[in-house]
């Protein structure tokens, strides 16, 4: 790979400890995929926030990176961490795991990322433009930005979108290069499936594309998503799949500039057979403790949709603290908890004594059995509520 001068100054050291163990990720990532060269990006977002995901090698990590005086060097956000900040222990979250995601968060905050502890960035301080080159690390908001908002972003892992936040830099490959940026396959869906105000079928269309084609770029038609529909679509194909860009004629961002990426020589359809089949796979239980909403983490708008619904059930809505404060804690009642900073996922949800919950997220039934340690039934937001 060719590095500037300036490059291989950090990579020799010159620069400072911290910086030079940066490069070499980079640079090592940028030869196992054939980048010839480094480029600059506008912002990253960092995941493996979590204590419980990334435990005490990641903490470790971090305060070894703050104490050789790692900076962020571009706008860098945080992922969701394994609790709420201000109100875990009315939550029920055990000492002993605040302790250490308090300092993890805490080692972020100095080396100058915004704490903003949630996965939909772009809803927040750090929404990329058209055209931005990112260093993003969460799934489901790596999608987002490279179809909706037409930014571009590999699937980076926690600890290169670390080194890109504090070099600035990205090695040029992949999803950064248009020519990768096609569509590969044509997705019809039967849109009597699609309800106009609801996320649920979004999901698992999302979920299904992902299985069945883990490395397309799938065209979606016939569709015209809502940011929440959107966002769940995403973030399901992105859970299942290794899907980081999808395209909807006329919709998406590029398509709309170039509707000529949006042409494959493969159509399958997706119909109720396909949608019953996810479902099925990933529903555990007909019993839940708890509801959770807000994977990837809910907008003032999905918080509304449960508050109308919401028939008394214990509720976590997950969603980005600057939503909770611009809405009104007080809603903090009737059984329902507006959870800041983290998720059904990431959340100690075992050891707070939940068995099951009931999710409207392929991502979260698709991941909260393993990490959270719960079983999950599967539905939309209407059915869970009532
Ligand atoms: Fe976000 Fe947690 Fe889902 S990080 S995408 S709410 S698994």
């Amino acid at each position: 790979m060719h590095l500037s001068k300036e490059q291989e100054r950090i990579l020799s050291g010159e620069k400072g400890q911290a910086i030079q163990k940066c490069m070499e990720i980079l640079v090592g990532l940028g030869d196992i995929y054939d980048a010839d060269s480094l480029i600059p990006i506008k912002s990253a977002h960092i995941s493996g926030i979590s204590i419980r995901t990334s435990g005490e090698a990641g903490l470790n990590f971090i305060e070894k990176m703050e104490n050789m005086g790692a900076e962020v060097s571009v706008p860098s956000t945080i992922n969701p961490a394994g609790l709420d900040l201000q109100n875990w222990k009315e939550l029920g979250v055990p000492e002993k795991i605040s302790k250490k995601q308090i300092r993890m968060v805490e080692a972020y905050k100095k080396i100058g990322a915004r704490p903003i502890c949630s996965c939909v960035p772009y809803l927040t301080s750090n929404r990329p433009s058209y055209g931005d080159h990112l260093a993003w690390s969460e799934s489901s908001a790596i999608v987002f930005a490279n179809s909706v908002l037409g930014a571009k972003t590999n699937r980076e892992g926690a600890p290169s979108a670390l080194a890109s936040a504090i070099t600035g830099l990205t090695p040029y490959y992949g999803y950064h290069k248009d020519e990768n940026r096609w569509g590969t396959l044509e997705i019809e869906p039967d849109i009597d499936l699609f309800s106009k105000d609801d996320t649920f079928s979004y999901s698992v269309l999302g979920y299904w594309i992902g299985r069945e084609f883990p490395e397309s770029v799938p065209i979606v038609k016939n569709l015209k998503p809502t940011m929440e529909q959107h966002k769940a679509l995403g973030a399901g194909m992105a859970a299942s799949g290794a899907v980081a860009l999808y395209h909807i004629p006329k919709v998406t961002a590029e398509a709309e500039k170039n509707p000529e990426i949006c042409k494959a020589d493969e159509t399958v359809e997706f119909g109720s057979d396909e949608h019953e089949d996810v479902v099925s796979s990933l529903d555990q239980t007909s019993e839940y403790d708890l509801v959770c909403i807000g994977c990837p983490h809910a907008s003032v708008n999905e918080l509304k949709t449960v508050m109308e619904k919401a028939g008394g059930k214990e509720t976590w809505v997950c969603l980005p603290r600057e939503f909770k404060r611009r809405i009104n804690s007080q809603l903090d009642e009737n059984n329902l908890k507006l959870v800041c900073d983290t998720c059904m996922v990431v959340a100690p949800l075992s050891e707070m004594g939940y068995e099951s919950i009931g999710v409207n997220s392929t991502k979260a039934a698709h991941y909260a059995p393993s990490l959270a340690g719960v079983k999950v039934h599967l539905a939309s937001v209407e059915e869970l509520v009532k």
